[in-house]
């Protein structure tokens, strides 16, 4: 007896440690019956075969019915990748390509950035071999501009169609028209017309339907399990508040199963996270078991990688997001959902100029996917923290982009794709007459079009082929001329990022000494390029540290001391990278100028002369071009001093009008550098 029970005890300490061939076999298995376990899964013939029927193919099925990640396998195993084509598949959000890519390297066995791989502005990771590319909408808009049959692509998907995007309108357009033009160029060889595919997750797709001539249309049945809907019985006052209330409810009284709330920024999910731990701590020991988790787009991926990690053992997650969550990205063991049923939306006024951003109430399409992702493994709740007869009055679908952003931008971008007659062109949904007229005003006077609208040479073609806002790009191409260049790519790259400084609460003062560190009496840009040359030079002194981590953790400790954030600050450097490349390649020499910061400022003067704004007897600023009464924001250095004229880079209307990141310049030079906009007739 005492010998068998030796036995067993020697047999399990052979069995426990498992081959990493064992392991990899069971993480292929496992996969595999993912894969098979989607109901997308036993529809894959029937779409091949409507796929190779049709031209136009509009898909529309439940989040999480795979929609995103296993079409794209099916087309490549159905042989639409064959003689070197890829497959395109689009998404309007930066995160979800390079996650979704991720995934589905992992499912197919291949190295992310071969077979298949993700493109985005300002990170490419495909090579000669990938023939699934994921990307935004937005980056096969510029791929158009370089090859405008798109000839290496057998079939694009435009996925999450229903956000209606304004670089998914503006590609939807295009790409009629690109199928058109391959048709007739393939007739009598042996080229492939181009197939197209819109994916959306609204069940209403026939504005899709009937843009593309009444295409055929693929329903895919998700599982969708039941989801009770509760609504508040009082109207709510602070959502936030009610929210926190919600998941503490949940947490005590509800079943295992995670939640996910949804919130409308990064700001309020910090705070919310922050505020979920705090009451923790109030918390009895054995109710403290739950872990918030963030998601939105700005969050560092292996942070967003936390929030589909299973909770550990007895925990209940609480995930945090934005209206990222809603369609564009699914995670696992959700069966609780709080909908505030509110979303960030942003506005631009063409004539005044002005952004805005406003949380205002989702459509219903909206509050019906978010209620959604919580019937996807099993039965769940849905608390929405309004009353039930608000739902009924809300919007039935968002209001698409395009017809509240800046749209100087996409004109020039068509522009540049030869198309001119901006008002005629085949929109789904047309912009105002009045924005587009405006917007071309606007790019004549930043130089991009000639006085009859068409693209001026060279400065328009270059202005298109950099990725940037138009004022930007224009800012380059005159660093150029006034040798600044090396400045302004700096500049840019810091503007095109999020938050610099960093604010934490409880140190707030602290971090605004280390801040006057870097202040400069002449405004934002100046201060924000001193961020950038003062880490540089530490990395130049650091330069023998060869390995990259070691720089990591350099810069890692120097934004810490600086408060800096280090996520924006890495981010900027690689922005700066990819458009030094652009520069370059049009020719331009990076020359620097050194300490000679009036050339600087007066580079930005001539750059964004259109954003100026002039002190008032009363200590607020009036903006020249809308006349718009406007305030420093808070955050700018130049809050306080109030120099006489300034530049800046935005105007957004929150509380207040607020001007963001100004420079101080001389009110003499905006006539001497933009005659044909100040000049007055004397
Ligand atoms: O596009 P659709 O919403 O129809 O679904 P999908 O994005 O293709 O996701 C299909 C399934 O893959 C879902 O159950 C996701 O949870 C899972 N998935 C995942 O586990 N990890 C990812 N990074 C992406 C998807
Ligand atoms: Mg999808």
């Amino acid at each position: 007896m005492a010998q068998g029970e030796l036995k067993i005890s020697v047999l399990n300490s052979k069995r426990n440690p498992e081959s990493p061939i064992d392991s990899r076999k069971r993480k292929r298995q496992k996969i595999a019956e993912h894969r098979k376990s989607l109901p997308i899964a036993s529809a894959e013939k029937r779409l091949i075969e409507l796929v190779r029927k049709n031209d136009v193919l509009i898909i529309v099925g439940e989040t999480g019915s795979g929609k995103t990640t296993q079409l794209p396998q099916f087309l490549f195993s159905a042989g639409f990748c064959r003689e070197g084509k890829m497959v395109g598949i689009t998404q309007p959000r930066r995160i979800a390509a390079m996650s979704i890519a991720k995934r589905v390297a992992e499912e197919s066995e291949v190295e992310l950035g071969q077979r298949v791989g993700y493109a985005i502005r300002f990170d490419d990771c495909t090579s000669s071999s990938t023939r699934l590319k994921y990307m935004t909408d937005g980056f096969l808009l510029r791929e158009a501009m370089l090859d405008p049959l798109l000839s290496r692509y057998s079939v694009i998907v435009v996925d999450e169609a229903h956000e209606r995007t304004v670089d998914t309108d503006v590609l939807l357009a295009l790409l009629k028209d690109v199928q058109r033009a391959r048709l007739r160029e393939c007739q009598g060889r042996r080229v492939s017309p181009l197939k197209l595919i819109i994916m959306s997750a609204s069940l209403d797709a026939s504005v899709f339907s009937e843009y593309f001539g009444g295409a055929k249309g693929g329903r895919v049945l998700g599982r969708q399990c039941d989801v009770d809907i509760l609504y508040t019985v009082h109207p709510e006052t602070d959502y936030v508040e009610a929210a926190l209330a919600t998941i503490f409810q949940i947490h005590s009284e509800e079943e295992p199963g995670d939640i996910l709330v949804f919130l409308t920024g990064q700001e309020e999910i910090e705070s919310v996270g922050r505020l979920v731990k705090e009451r923790l701590q109030g918390l009895p020991e054995d109710q403290r078991k739950l872990l918030p988790l963030s998601i939105f787009a700005a969050l560092p991926s292996e942070q967003q990688m936390k929030a589909f990690a299973p909770a550990p053992l007895g925990f209940r997650k609480v995930i945090l997001a934005t209206n990222i969550a809603e369609t564009s990205i699914t995670i696992p063991g959700i069966r609780y959902v709080i909908d505030p049923g509110v979303v960030k939306a942003q506005n631009y006024d063409q004539s005044k100029r002005i952004k805005t951003l406003d949380v205002v109430p989702v459509s219903k399409a909206q509050a019906l996917q978010r209620s959604g992702r919580a019937g996807r493994e099993g039965d769940g709740k849905c608390y929405r923290l309004y009353l039930e007869s608000e739902f009924w009055k809300l919007e039935d679908s968002t209001k698409p982009e395009i017809k509240r952003c800046n749209l100087s931008k996409v004109i020039l971008q068509l522009k540049a794709l030869g198309i001119d007659d901006i008002a005629g062109f085949d929109f789904i949904d047309k912009p105002s007459r009045g924005a587009i007229v405006k917007a071309l005003a606007e790019l004549y006077l930043l130089g991009a079009l000639t006085d009859d609208c068409k693209l001026a040479k060279p400065a328009g073609e270059q202005m298109s082929r950099l990725p940037l806002d138009p004022v930007y790009s224009r800012a380059l191409i005159l660093a150029n001329q006034f040798n600044c260049l090396e400045e302004m790519l700096i500049t840019v790259a810091m503007l095109s990022v999020e938050s610099i400084f960093y604010d934490p609460r409880e140190k707030r003062e602290e971090s605004r000494t280390s801040r006057n560190h870097f202040a400069s009496a002449e405004g934002d840009h100046l201060t924000y390029l001193s961020v950038y040359r003062e880490l540089n030079e530490l990395l130049e002194k650091r330069k023998t540290e060869r390995s990259e981590a070691k720089i990591d953790k350099i810069m890692g400790k120097w934004c810490k001391d600086n408060f800096v954030n280090c996520r924006s600050l890495k981010h900027a450097r690689d922005i700066y990278r990819q458009i030094r490349g652009h520069v370059e390649q049009m020719g331009f020499n990076v020359s620097s100028c050194g300490n000679d910061m009036l050339e600087y400022r007066r580079c930005l003067a001539a750059s964004f002369f259109l954003q100026a704004a002039q002190r008032q007897m009363d200590g607020t600023y009036r903006a020249l071009e809308s006349g718009e009464i406007v305030h420093i924001h808070p955050r700018s250095v130049l809050f306080s001093s109030k120099p006489e004229c300034v530049i800046f880079d935005e105007l957004i209307q929150t509380s207040e009008k607020f001007i963001k990141n100004l420079t101080r310049i001389d009110p003499l030079w905006l006539a001497e550098l933009a005659p044909h906009h100040y000049k007055t007739d004397e």
